[in-house]
This record gives C-alpha cells, structure tokens and sequence, in this order.
C-alpha cells in the first residue's frame, strides 16, 4: 500500500515548506518537490498543511471514576480524536487499591483491544505502593507504560502521600521513567469542601470555589521539592492557573527538570462560563477547576515561553443525564471531567495560530512533537521524517466550524464548547499510512490501532 500527498505546506515543530509525501508500508518513505513515483493512492494537499497527527497525552476513556464510567470507550473516544486530527493517545490504566499494577494494565489492555481506531499507549494511575511492590513500576516500564501518574488530591480514593509519592520518584529517577502529578492539595481542599456542605453551599459552582489555586500551587511547589529531593524529572498534569505556573518557571529557571501541561479548557474557559442557573454548570465540573478569566493569558505566554511544554485534553466525559446528575443538591457528587478529545487542534490552532499568540510551528510542537518526545514516542511519532509512523493530517486552514453536540463524535449529550466557532479542521487523515477520515467521515475500522509499547523519557531537553 502507498501514498502519494501532493503539494502540501508540510509544518512540523521546526520546519515549513512544501513538498510531496510518500507513503510506503505505513512509514513516511520520502519527502521531495514534484516526488515522481507511482503510488496507490494520491492526494492533493494544495493550499492546505501536511502535520504530524496529534498526540494527546491526557486522556481517561471508559475509566471508572466517581461512581460512575467515563462514557467514551476506546472506540467511541478514538474516533472522536481522529476526527479532530489526534492519531495517537496515551490514556490513563488505574491501579485499584489492593491489586496490582499487571492487574490493571490486563484490564486496560481488554478495553481498548477491537476497539481503538488509533494508536494508543498507557500511563499507569499508581494508588497504592507497598515496598514489596514497587519492583512493578519496573515490569510496567517493561511493558511499555514509562510513565506513572500520581495524585495528591482526592483523599480515601486516589490521593497518595508524600512518603508514597517520593519512594516512587525514587523509582523513576532510577528507571528514567516520567511521574506526573494530579497537584492539588487533596487534604485542605477536603475541610473547605465540608464547610460548604455544612452551610448548604451544594451547587455545582462550588466545586470550582472550594479549590482554591493556592491549594493547586502549593501542590505543584511540594512536587517540585520531592522531585528535587529524589532527583527524578517530573510532569505537572492539567495546569490551570498562575499561581502553580509561577511554581514551574521558578523550577525551570533553576534548570530543574519540571515539565507541565494546560488543556484547553484552562485556556478558553474561566469562572465567568459558571454561574448559570439550575444544574447547567455541572457541566464544567472538573480538577483542578475553572480559574478567574485573567489567568488565561499567562497561561498562553507561559506556552509561548515553554513554561508549559504540551497541551492535552484530560479527556473525562460524564452525560448530563445519569452522570453528571448523581450530583444534584450535592457538588462533591459529580463525577469531575469534561469532554474535549475531538476539539484540541482546532481549539489550539483558533486560539493560538488564527489569533497570533503562537507561531504554527509551536503549535505542532504543543500537540504533537513534545508530547511525543516526552512520553517515549518520538521519532516514531510526533513528526513527518522518512522512518516515522505515517499518522498525518491534511490540515484546512480555511475550513469553518461550530463545535456543537449536535455534530461532535464524543459519546457524550453535550460540548463544553457549544456555539465556538473556528477556523481550521482536519480534512483528512491518515494513521499508519491509513487513511481514516475523509471528508467528513469515518472510514478506518475499529480495532485497527495498535498498541505503542512506549521508550522512557529521554532525558533533559528544553
Ligand atoms: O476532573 C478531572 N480532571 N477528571 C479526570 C481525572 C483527573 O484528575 O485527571
Ligand atoms: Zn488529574
Ligand atoms: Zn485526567
């Protein structure tokens, strides 16, 4: 099977240029002006750009969580993605407490098998870490799963304290494997929690009032410390605000390797899209929450300046109906998540390329090349180079869109982004060599992604 993409403007995170792409077996063969083979399949790119398929870092599909299951699963999630331009995911397995981590990755392994479209890779949710077992985070690295996710947040559930936290730092400084920490501070934001409660405080708006961004950047600080005291990388998850961005460029200025995420939410949404009546804010109930809206900003600059180094989804979707609604007169009862798997290049290419605060360039190294190159994927994926995975988008710039339930492909009964509009979409786009979406369509077969046994992060860069 072969490709031929003709006359595109590839874009990859340091080039931009127009030349031709062959496809061959599913790898990138060749790249020339005017390539002049033979090829099964040829598509014309003209006027539009060729990128590296999207890399989402951050996603939880058919994952048990606040009494309920996410309600994308590992097809639904993933065609969802792909219609987005995202060809790969690194999703998250969670360890229950009392069982192993093997147990968990067994249990993830059948989720997503027959059913993912795209690529997929896991991370492992570390609850619980007796001495005797912490030789799993090696046989998990073995596996494949070279990074761990930690939380300091969600006490008697998933929250870990800060022994636990730096015996499996220790761990990752040793194999070179990547933690990533859930920094809130679970504990203190429990008593605030319990003070609403008692005071009747039980709207969904309280969720995002009882956490507050010093409980986030006092987690993010204490990370930075037990990373610096283990001599172990780490990775701040979904960062929302300034005051745990402050936290990071502190640590990167000392040239510590700290690295963080934000997801679009943080970047498009803020306190001001709550306050609605009725259960409706329900909908943007998610850890850490909605910030005040001039935190946006910095956020953006701190992308700009590499602060931040990738934007993910932390894709969690939860229906209104039946999900969200099993918190109804009580905030701490909704599942926490939100949709957002389909929406992140257009959201980042909008925000980011369309309203000039990054450059196109810095938008593919956001979503494509360092989440590729942090999580132990690159060059495989992450890039458009002979030898790479062919997971490519044909991006049309000029391509409008609203983002709306009525259209999205998520599983889910609403959109955290109802009536946006933007400008910039995947036309179509490949995954191994494959094309999947054309045209607004779906023609890849669930099933046919393939599991990515990851390498461990690759040591300090930028
Ligand atoms: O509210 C969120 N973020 N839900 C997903 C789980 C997590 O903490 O990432
Ligand atoms: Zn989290
Ligand atoms: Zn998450």
């Amino acid at each position: 099977m072969s490709t031929l993409i003709k006359n595109g403007r590839i874009i990859t995170a340091e080039q931009d240029y127009l030349a031709d792409v062959f496809i061959e077996n599913g790898k990138v063969k060749t790249i020339g002006l005017n390539l002049d083979v033979k090829a099964d399949t040829i598509l014309d790119a003209k006027g539009k750009y060729v990128i590296p398929g999207g890399v989402d870092v951050h996603t939880h599909l058919d994952m048990p969580f606040g009494g309920t299951t996410s309600c994308d699963n590992f097809e639904t999630g993933t065609i969802a993605a792909a219609f987005g331009g995202t060809t790969s995911i690194i999703d998250f397995a969670t360890q229950a407490r009392g069982t192993k981590m093997r147990d968990a990755l067994d249990i993830w392994h059948k989720k997503a098998e027959g059913k993912a479209a795209i690529d997929y890779g896991f991370h492992m949710i570390v609850t619980d870490l007796p001495d005797a077992h912490i030789e799993d985070m090696s046989e998990m690295v073995r596996e494949g799963v070279s990074s761990f996710k930690m939380f300091m947040a969600y006490p008697n559930a998933l929250m870990s304290d800060d022994a636990t936290i730096y015996k499996a730092m220790k761990h990752t400084a040793k194999t070179g494997a990547l933690l990533c920490m859930h920094a809130e501070n679970g504990g203190v934001i429990d008593v605030i929690v319990q003070k609403a409660l008692a005071e009747g405080k039980t709207a969904p708006i309280y969720h995002a009032l009882t956490r507050p961004a010093t409980a986030e950047a006092e987690a993010v600080n204490r990370t930075i410390a037990l990373a610096q005291m283990s001599g172990a990388p780490v990775y701040i998850v979904h960062l929302s605000c300034n005051d745990a961005l402050e936290k990071v460029a502190e640590a990167r200025d000392k040239g510590l390797p700290v690295y963080a995420e934000t997801c679009p939410q943080y970047l498009f949404m803020s306190l001001d899209d709550m306050g609605k009546p009725g259960f409706e804010d329900a909908k943007l109930v998610f850890s850490p929450p909605l910030r005040e809206k001039w935190n946006q900003e910095k956020l953006w600059i701190g992308l700009k300046k590499n602060t931040l180094q990738v934007v993910s989804t932390d894709h969690c979707p939860f229906c209104m109906k039946e999900q969200k609604e099993l918190g109804i007169g009580n905030f701490t009862k909704i599942p926490n998540g939100g949709p957002g798997i389909e929406h992140r290049l257009q959201l980042l290419y909008q925000g980011g390329v369309n309203e000039k605060r990054i450059s196109l360039n810095r938008w593919v190294e956001l979503c494509s090349t360092t989440p590729a190159k942090m999580f132990g994927l690159y060059p495989r994926k992450g890039t458009i180079a002979p030898g790479s995975d062919a997971d490519i988008v044909i991006w049309d710039p000029e391509k409008e869109y609203t983002i709306s339930v009525k259209n999205h492909h998520m599983a889910v009964d609403y959109s955290m982004y109802e009536g946006r509009k933007v400008k910039g979409n995947a036309d179509t786009v490949l995954s191994r060599g494959e094309i999947i979406i054309s045209g607004n369509k779906f023609i890849g077969k669930p099933g046919r992604g393939n599991y990515v046994k990851r390498d461990t992060y690759a040591g300090v860069w930028g």
